[in-house]
């Protein structure tokens, strides 16, 4: 047997011992399988019931849901996709992360030719545009030999040229007529608008108001920066119900681990909340510690349990003490500090917030400036943006300009701390 092999065994020995069949964390929503994300999806249930409410009517509506990155934008969104593909027959729920470079017209209507699979003119649309059809047209079918079409198989690879829509309203609409001779409801849901650059959304949606203002559902998503304070202001109108996603409490926090936990046991091993037992590998006290560091946002607990299982699994751990939490705490800033993709002006200016606890326009130096080679605050706001990205620092839920802090998976640095506090 090789290192590797062994070391993979070993991996997976660990985690039967927990009762684990793998580890149940994952850092976004989208990379869960709708049957998983049922089983740990916890909390939210005055927004869902927010939302789900407006399905009982008849009109259509536009629900924008916003919220800090890593809050469970795309999580939200997708159980309530779920339970629509599972419960309301009539209505065809899509959904879209926004392409970069797209417009919502276009998004939309890839979104919703996806899942017309059986229609012709629909996947036609997409090949259109370069993408690939969800369901070949044609099956393939009898014996030929490569390059000798036998029965049906002529449409089989057949590519054409990327090209953009002429008119991707339009085409949107028809396609949407198409959809609404099947069903009396379409959600078009576009994910992700707050990946883009706010005045390229802004205008997106200033294009798009028609289109939203037309016979399909939207559910769009973002975070609380400028652009959504002008949603909700200036472009009022636009949505008829607008929800803020926020931290979870502590108690749902605890809830949610449990159910990570579960999702990975077969189904007679999994645990009810109030049992201890529901958090193992976890003590309680370690669980609600753990609870407590992730500061209410799901992907944080997210990472930091995936890391805090890793370390456990390294150091052949049975359980995770408070101890060995805490060893687990360190590794993960380790690798969060260690990730790929991070050059070394992201770490001046990480070790700059560290340094400062908060940083914003206000707060920033001249001399700090000077240090990270810039003459002015927005000239590092991207590399602030992308470090939030990196889950390395928050932006502050402020009314004001842009803030910014650790996120609490980074330690305080504790000679900061005991200079800060003589006594
Ligand atoms: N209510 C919830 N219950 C259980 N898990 C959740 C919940 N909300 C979010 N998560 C989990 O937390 C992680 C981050 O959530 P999600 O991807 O939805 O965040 P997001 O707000 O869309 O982030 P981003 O701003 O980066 O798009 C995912 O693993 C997701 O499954
Ligand atoms: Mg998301």
């Amino acid at each position: 047997m090789s290192e590797a092999d062994r070391i993979f065994d070993e991996l997976g020995n660990t985690l039967s011992r927990w009762g684990l069949s793998e580890i149940p964390f994952t850092e976004s929503a989208t990379f869960l399988r709708q049957s998983q994300l049922r089983d740990v999806f916890t909390g939210r249930t005055q927004e869902l019931r927010d939302v789900l409410a407006l399905f009982q009517g008849r009109d259509r509506k536009r629900i924008f849901v916003y919220g800090w990155a890593g809050i469970g934008k795309s999580a939200f969104i997708l159980e309530i996709l779920g339970v629509l593909q599972r419960k309301a027959k009539d209505t065809l729920a899509t959904y879209i992360s926004l392409p970069p470079e797209t417009d919502l017209a276009t998004a939309s209507l890839i979104a919703l030719a996806r899942e017309m699979e059986d229609d012709e003119w629909a996947q036609h649309q997409l090949n259109l545009m370069g993408l690939r059809p969800r369901k070949r047209v044609v099956q393939k079918k009898g014996r030929g030999k490569a390059g000798i079409s036998s029965f049906g198989i002529e449409a089989e690879q057949e590519t054409v040229p990327v090209s953009a829509l002429q008119v991707p309203t339009l085409s949107f609409e028809d396609l949407l007529e198409r959809a609404l001779e099947k069903y009396s409801r379409v959600v078009i849901a576009i994910d992700d608008l707050d990946k883009q650059d706010p005045a390229r959304v802004r205008e997106l949606l200033r294009n798009a108001q028609g289109m939203l203002k037309g016979g399909a559902w939207f559910m769009l998503t973002g975070h609380p920066s400028g652009l959504t304070r002008d949603i909700l202001t200036r472009d009022l109108g636009l949505f008829d119900l607008s929800i803020e996603l926020k931290p979870l409490d502590q108690p749902t926090t605890y809830r949610m681990l449990v159910n990570y936990l579960n999702s990975a046991r077969p189904k007679n091993a999994r645990r009810d909340p109030d049992d201890p037992a529901a958090v193992r590998p976890f003590t309680p006290e370690a669980a609600q510690v753990l609870c407590q560091r992730s500061d209410g946002v799901p992907r944080l607990l997210n990472r930091l349990g995936s890391y805090v299982l890793l370390k456990a699994a390294h150091l052949h751990a049975d359980l995770i003490t408070l101890d060995v939490l805490e060893q687990g705490l360190i590794y993960a800033e380790q690798q969060l500090r260690g990730q790929a993709g991070l050059a070394p002006e992201d770490y001046y200016v990480l070790d700059l917030v560290l340094e400062r606890g908060t940083l914003s326009d206000a707060t920033v130096t001249l001399v700090d400036l000077e240090r990270l080679k810039a003459q002015e605050f927005s000239e590092i706001l991207p590399i602030l943006e992308k470090l939030v990205q990196f889950d390395l620092l928050r932006r502050l839920p402020s009314e004001r300009a842009a803030e910014f802090q650790p996120t609490p998976l980074l330690m305080p640095k504790p000679s900061r701390k005991q200079t800060d506090n003589p006594d």
